[in-house]
């Protein structure tokens, strides 16, 4: 398939907030974040946006790409948190990096980024755009119920960018929704309607931590499972994997799951928490920017979560 990635870029907002800060706030311990989901801080907006941050994202991928923005062709950003439903945050990153081409935004929660490159590969494939950049970003923050220690002590902010062109490197992909408010629910602004009846179920983010958990093991395995299938290789063949930061214990799982090496999984979840879309997307320019990659190299990447959705792709460097 069609496409190779030219660059990758990530930001991160400046603000730390350890888990003992977190401890001050709601009734947890270090100690209970680490061993339960492997997060040590996370970074926080203080005054950037979703789009402010994908923006310093994408000058940054462009720059290791050798692009400006006017050498892209289409922008798509996958978020869940941009200040504004329209701008979207793509049309503010258009704005940003100098670019005039088409731009739009995807929502599948923490599973964007992979939704937004597969769409990518699609415009790639039938030609009509060459190079696109794709954008995760998210401002989680302000979505946070910052007195709900099961939610609160999660998340974090920032984004990550890849700008991609064609080329051979797509090997296969697999996304995936189930459709449903059960398990995760992220709420958007209700307005102020004398009309509108309908209260929110949950102002906040929701989640049923462990339905979800169990989920993600499920999925990861399956999926990983299954691009290896669809692109004629074997788990072993796969170098690292880079799978949405939710939380060390699912990743943990997923590794023994399909009998592959931790070793070969990217993480950086202590460092940042659950950027939701951004994660993949800033785990990727990490391994990217490594030193680590050699020509060649497979790397399988997949995410999951509210929807409930997964993605999962397979990339040869
Ligand atoms: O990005 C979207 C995808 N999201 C995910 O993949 C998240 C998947 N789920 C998880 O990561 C985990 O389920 C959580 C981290 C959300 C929760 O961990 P858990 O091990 O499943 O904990 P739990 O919900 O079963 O709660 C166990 C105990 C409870 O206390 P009791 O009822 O046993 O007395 C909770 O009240 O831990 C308590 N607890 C906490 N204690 C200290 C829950 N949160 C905290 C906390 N600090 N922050």
């Amino acid at each position: 398939m069609s496409i190779k990635v030219l660059g990758t870029g990530a930001y991160i907002p400046e603000k730390v907030v350890t888990n003992d800060d977190l401890a001050q706030l709601v009734d947890t311990s270090d100690e209970w974040i680490m061993q339960r989901v492997g997060v040590k801080e996370r970074h926080v907006s203080v005054n950037e946006t979703a789009a402010d941050m994908a923006a310093k994202a994408a000058k940054n991928a462009l720059e290791a790409a050798n692009l400006s923005g006017a050498d892209i062709d289409l922008i798509v950003a996958a978020t869940i948190s941009g200040e504004t439903l329209s701008p979207t945050v793509a049309g503010m990153v258009q704005k940003a990096i100098g670019a005039t081409c088409p731009a739009f935004d995807v929502n599948s929660a923490c599973s964007g980024f992979l939704f937004a490159l597969d769409t990518a590969v699609s415009y790639i494939e039938r030609g009509t755009y060459k190079s696109v950049l794709v954008i995760g970003a998210e401002r989680l923050s302000k979505l946070v119920d910052w007195t709900d220690r099961s939610t609160c002590v999660i998340f974090g902010d920032g984004a990550g960018a890849m700008v991609v062109t064609k080329g051979d490197g797509y090997l296969a992909s697999r996304l995936y929704t189930s459709g449903g408010d059960e398990v995760i629910e992220i709420p958007s602004f209700g307005g102020s309607s004398p009309f509108y009846k309908t209260p929110l179920k949950h102002p906040y983010i929701f989640m049923d931590g462990q339905e979800t958990f169990k989920f993600a093991v499920n999925k990861i395995a399956e999926d990983i499972k299954y691009v290896a299938e669809q692109a004629g290789i074997t788990l072993d063949d796969i170098d690292y994997v880079v799978t949405h930061q939710a939380n060390i214990r699912i990743m943990d799982f997923a590794a023994k799951r399909l009998k592959m090496p931790k070793e070969k999984f990217v993480i950086n979840i202590h460092k940042y928490g659950n950027t939701s879309s951004a994660s993949v997307a800033i785990a990727f320019d990490e391994l990217a920017r490594s030193g680590k990659l050699k020509r060649g190299d497979k790397i399988a990447m997949c995410a999951f979560g509210g929807g409930l959705s997964s993605a999962a792709c397979l990339i040869e460097w």
